[in-house]
C-alpha cells in the first residue's frame, strides 16, 4: 500500500453526517496525492452550500492527518456534477424508483406508531425519548412527526427553528438530532405560515411525502408520533402502513385499560397490532412523602 492509498482509505471512511455513510461509498473522494509529508485530498460535496461542508472538510483533514508520516493536509472541496448527483441519488434509493414508499410490509424496518385516544398524555415526549434511547443503543432510528397541526417533535429534540431538510435533487435528507433522523412539518413552515386550515387531502399528502420523499436510509425502527385521537391522519397512516405496530400512551386519569381496548379495536380494523400500553405520568411516590 502506498502512502496515498493509506490516506485514501482513511479519508474514505469519514462519515457524511447527513447521509450517515462513509464518503468513500458515496463517491465523494477524488484525487489524492502525497508529496513528502504533505497530503493533497480532493473531495466533492453533493450540493453547493451543503450544510455539512465544514464538518466533512474538517473530518477529512483530521482523517488524512492521522495517517503516519503525514504532517500537513490540503483539502480541495468541489461539487458533484448533475450526472454524479443523479448516480448518487439512484445509489441511495437502492434501485427503488422515486416516490415509492420504502416502509411497506416487505421492509426490514419496524414501524411503530405512538398513539393515544386523548391529547396531552405525553405521546410526543414518549416518542422523542424512545427514539433517542433506541439510537443510543446503536439502532438506526427515524422519527416522523405525523402531528401536522400540533407538531412538537422539533422542539422536543432541540432542533433549531429554521432547520430545513437538505435537498439533493428530489431527495430530502432529514435533519439528525441526538442520532435520530427526524422529519416534521415544522421544518417546512416559514415565518407566519400556518397549517391550521389544512384538511384531509393536504394532511394525507404531507404524511405520504414524509414517508416517500425523505431519505431515511436503512432504518431498524421508524417511530411515528401520531396526533391525538383518530382523525384524518390516523386514517391515512392506516392505509399507508397497515402492518405497523401500535404503542398506546395513556395516563392513570384516562382509564388506561379502557383506552387500550379501544385503541386495540381501532388498530385491528386496519390490521395494525397493539404491542404495548405505556402509562405515563403515573404518580411516583417520593421516599420522603407521607
Ligand atoms: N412523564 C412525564 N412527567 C411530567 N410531564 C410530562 C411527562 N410526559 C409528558 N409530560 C408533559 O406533558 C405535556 C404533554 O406532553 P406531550 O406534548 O408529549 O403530549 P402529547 O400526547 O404528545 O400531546 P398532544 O396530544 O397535544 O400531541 C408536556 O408539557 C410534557 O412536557
Ligand atoms: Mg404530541
Amino acid at each position: 500500500m502506498t502512502e496515498s492509498d493509506r490516506v485514501r482509505a482513511a479519508v474514505s471512511a469519514v462519515t457524511d453526517p447527513e447521509l450517515r455513510r462513509p464518503i468513500g461509498d458515496l463517491d465523494m473522494v477524488r484525487e489524492i496525492s502525497v508529496d513528502g509529508d504533505r497530503a493533497h485530498v480532493g473531495i466533492v460535496l453533493t450540493i453547493v452550500g451543503c450544510p455539512a461542508a465544514a464538518r466533512i472538510e474538517s473530518d477529512v483533514r483530521q482523517a488524512a492527518a492521522s495517517v503516519p508520516g503525514i504532517a500537513a493536509v490540503d483539502v480541495e472541496v468541489g461539487v458533484m456534477t448533475p450526472a454524479e448527483r443523479k448516480a448518487l441519488t439512484e445509489k441511495l434509493r437502492d434501485g427503488r424508483p422515486p416516490r415509492q414508499m420504502p416502509f411497506g410490509p416487505d421492509s426490514l424496518t419496524r414501524v411503530i406508531l405512538v398513539s393515544s385516544g386523548k391529547g396531552g398524555v405525553g405521546k410526543s415526549t414518549v416518542t422523542a425519548n424512545l427514539a433517542v434511547a433506541l439510537a443510543d443503543q446503536g439502532l438506526a432510528v427515524g422519527l416522523v412527526d405525523a402531528d401536522v397541526h400540533g407538531f412538537s417533535i422539533p422542539g422536543l429534540l432541540g432542533i433549531p427553528a429554521g432547520t430545513q431538510p437538505t435537498r439533493i435533487d428530489d431527495l430530502m435528507l432529514s435533519p439528525v438530532a441526538h442520532g435520530v433522523k427526524t422529519i416534521s412539518i415544522g421544518m417546512f413552515l416559514r415565518d407566519g405560515e400556518s397549517v391550521v386550515a389544512w384538511r384531509g387531502p393536504m394532511l394525507h399528502r404531507t404524511v405520504q411525502q414524509f414517508l416517500t420523499d425523505v431519505f431515511f436510509g436503512d432504518l431498524d425502527v421508524l417511530l411515528i408520533d401520531m396526533p391525538p385521537g383518530t382523525g384524518d391522519i390516523a386514517i391515512s397512516i392506516g392505509q399507508l402502513l397497515p402492518h405497523a405496530e401500535v404503542l398506546v400512551v395513556t395516563t392513570p386519569q384516562t382509564a388506561a385499560a379502557e383506552v387500550a381496548i379501544r385503541s386495540g379495536l381501532v388498530a385491528r380494523q386496519t390490521g395494525q397490532r397493539v404491542i404495548g400500553v405505556i402509562e405515563n405520568m403515573g404518580r411516583t411516590r417520593s421516599p420522603t412523602a407521607r
